[in-house]
């Protein structure tokens, strides 16, 4: 039985190669960059950010397009990556906002620091940490933002808790992720369709449910994206290992004959939503 400890030290090896290697993994990144523009960013956001920050996006949705981020505003992103979304947040809070960037793996909170400093932002920090405890204080954030992050978690009950205790009464959380619905035990039984963002996916109805459970209000899936089988492939598909011809594909090596299998067997069964939720004033 793996411990919460175990799954995190997965997950974190995982985005440690991934951003290494330059390939998405949780989200359609062929070619690359295109993840970001496919997942709903505007291309004049885009356009401003440094490349690496692009290259190594790997969410699912953009949590920002229906966030009303203002000027002056705290703004807390869960499992920040390579920093795409803090760099955009960063662009709205303005000088006299903040942007804070949690994430527990060295490797991407290294991309996002020389991310943050070739883009000139004063304004956003990473924090190294886990989201399951985040190293912010309690009543202090506008809006926290996640984008693919939390289907990761081992402990999704205590990263909502989480979330509730940061948030200021009267803030807002959005965010974009996977949930799933009767996912088959045969890919549930698939290692690295954990960390691929498939396996640990919840349903809607227990997101839903465990943020209200935190205490937050107005809970609401804003927006659903139901991925076909060509964009599940591309969902766990990594461009390095295509790239390199060795016949398997998946950020965990999952041969590539398994990956387009079991693709059409989950289909209509996962899909990015973006869920916003409020904490009472
Ligand atoms: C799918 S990537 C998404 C990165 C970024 N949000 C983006 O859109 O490009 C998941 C990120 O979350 C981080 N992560 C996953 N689980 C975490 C946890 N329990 N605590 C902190 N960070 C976590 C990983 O290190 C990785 O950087």
């Amino acid at each position: 039985m793996n411990t919460h400890e175990d799954v995190r030290k997965d997950v974190s090896e995982h985005y440690a190669r991934a951003v290494s290697g330059g390939g998405g993994c949780c989200s359609p990144r062929e070619p690359r960059g295109s993840a970001a523009k496919l997942a709903g960013y505007r291309p004049e956001d885009v356009a401003a950010l440094p490349d690496d920050a692009v290259a190594n996006s790997f969410g699912c949705g953009n949590p920002l397009a229906f966030a009303d981020v203002k000027e002056g505003d705290v703004v807390l992103d869960l499992g920040s990556g390579a920093g795409i979304d803090l760099l955009i947040a960063a662009r709205r809070v303005g000088p006299s906002g903040r942007v804070i960037g949690v994430d527990m793996t060295d490797e991407m909170i290294a991309h996002a620091r020389r991310n943050i400093a070739a883009a000139g932002a004063g304004n956003v920090e990473v924090r190294k940490g886990i989201i399951e405890e985040l190293p912010v204080e309690s009543a202090t954030v506008d809006h926290v933002i996640s984008n693919c992050v939390i289907n990761l978690s081992p402990d999704k009950p205590r990263v909502f808790a989480e979330i509730a205790r940061v948030l200021r009464p009267g803030g807002r959380m959005r965010v974009s992720d996977i949930v799933a619905r009767d996912l088959p035990d045969v890919i549930k039984a698939i290692p690295a369709a954990y960390a691929s963002c498939v396996s640990g996916a919840i349903s809607e109805e227990d997101y839903v449910r465990g943020l209200q459970e935190a205490g937050l209000v107005d809970v609401t899936v804003e927006e659903r994206l139901v991925y076909s089988a060509d964009q599940l492939v591309a969902l766990v598909a990594s461009d390095v290992e295509q790239a390199q011809g060795g016949g398997t594909c998946g950020c965990g090596g999952i041969p590539s004959d398994i990956v387009a299998a079991g693709a059409h067997l989950v289909e209509g069964k996962v899909w990015s939503a973006k869920v916003s939720a409020r904490k009472p004033e």
